[in-house]
């Protein structure tokens, strides 16, 4: 029989994306020790292609961590981004509107390569490929991560305080009692449609379109490589979806203004993802903490689920500073409130990306007559894209 394993850290961490990274790094910086626990397997997690549009703090505090060196040379700065609908294409000036703030292009991946890169260098650990993870004891002043190693033994982390980072499926939210949880949740009649294709850059920065058939997304990872979105039906088979259908939709959504073109290329990866909006207040529970997609999901309209995953942390690390080093809970009672004001406004603002750029056909005309002069306001507004690109740029804390 295999031996069960014991390990004792201070802060036992479930998940390591960006909210499990950011945190174990914050907390080192702090010279609090932590152990992080991933059931995907280091490759899996390293090579899954995810968005990554990185807030100017984010960027700023990669930097301030030494672990922005490969992001400043491969990332790319975007200082503006493409609006358009009907024949009506502008330019929203972030750096000019924000006072210099931009957003770097820098996909998730690459940040979560880079994070473990460092960790691991640091003497940190990770361990991967663990299954049968579970939150013990979450009420009392010792709580437990138990979990199995790839070959099957059993270990278990006892810690001071324990954060389920582990996504929107994991056991963190779970280890809550439902009937406790208190969660908010709005489904969209639409889904994207997203594809990787080997073509040239077609245009300079980000396009956010709306069309009448509906919304599609021009966006990039390098200039050999796009990635392109088009809205669906979140139901639909990605089967009834060949290549020359998307291309079709692409460039009947995207060249509607003047003579450009979309430039098309081999597609090599497709795949049709679900828009959701949900915030489960209840973020805290004992000495277990959510943290990022665990506790909230945005729709990726706004592009702010990674950082919101770290402004989740960034607060979360500094009140478990305080508690294990001065005895001071004060930071951890307030967590999920300080929190919550942060998240509450992410999800606006995606929410409302989302309701301003896609069809929806159960609008009804004078709904979308709202919409259209959203859109027209926008275009003609300093004041309204000031607003838009004081949320895109990543709000101040
Ligand atoms: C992406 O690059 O995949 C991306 C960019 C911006 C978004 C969503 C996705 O709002």
């Amino acid at each position: 029989m295999s031996q069960r394993n014991f390990t004792r850290t201070q802060v036992g961490i479930v998940g390591c994306g960006p909210a499990g990274l950011f945190l174990a790094h914050l907390l080192h910086r702090a010279g609090i020790e932590s152990v992080i626990v991933e059931s995907r397997t280091r490759e899996a997690v390293e090579g899954t292609i995810r968005a990554g549009l990185l807030e100017h703090w984010v960027t700023e505090l990669m930097r301030d961590m030494g672990l922005g060196d490969r992001m400043a040379r491969e990332g790319h700065a975007h200082d503006g981004i493409t609006l358009q609908y009907g024949a009506t294409r502008f330019h929203l000036p972030l750096d000019e509107l924000t006072g210099g703030k931009r957003v770097t292009l820098y996909p998730q991946h690459e940040v979560l390569i880079d994070l473990i890169a460092a960790r691991l260098a640091d003497g940190g650990r990770i361990h991967f490929g663990v299954s049968d993870t579970a939150f013990h004891d979450i009420e009392t002043d010792r709580p437990r991560i138990a979990f199995r190693h790839p070959d099957g033994t059993p270990d278990e982390l006892s810690c001071d305080y324990v954060v389920g980072a582990d996504g929107f499926h994991g056991p963190g939210r779970r280890a809550i009692p439902a009937a406790e949880r208190r969660e908010y949740d709005r489904t969209y009649p639409f889904g994207w449609l997203g594809i990787l294709a080997h073509a040239p850059l077609s245009w300079h920065e980000l396009i956010y379109a709306r069309h009448e058939e509906g919304f599609a997304l021009l966006t990039t990872r390098t200039p050999e490589i796009q990635r392109l979105y088009i809205q669906c039906d979140p139901r639909d088979d990605i089967a009834n979806w060949p290549d020359e259908r998307i291309w079709a939709a692409l460039h009947r959504r995207l060249e509607t203004a003047g003579d450009w073109k979309l430039a098309d290329g081999r597609i090599f990866q497709k795949g049709i993802i679900p828009l959701r909006s949900f915030v489960c207040e209840t973020m805290r529970r004992g000495r277990l903490f959510l943290a990022g997609d665990a506790a909230h999901i945005v729709p990726p309209t706004g592009a702010k689920g990674l950082n919101l995953a770290v402004a989740d942390v960034l607060v979360l690390s500094r009140a478990l500073e305080a508690a294990l080093r001065r005895g001071d809970e004060s930071g951890l009672d307030a967590y999920p409130a300080t929190a919550l004001r942060r998240i509450w406004k992410a999800e606006r603002f995606s929410w409302m990306m989302t309701t301003m750029l896609h069809v929806d056909a159960a609008e009804t005309p004078f709904e979308h007559r709202i919409r259209m002069a959203d859109l027209d306001f926008l275009a003609g507004s300093r004041n309204a894209q000031a607003a838009v690109a004081e949320n895109y740029v990543g709000l101040p804390f």
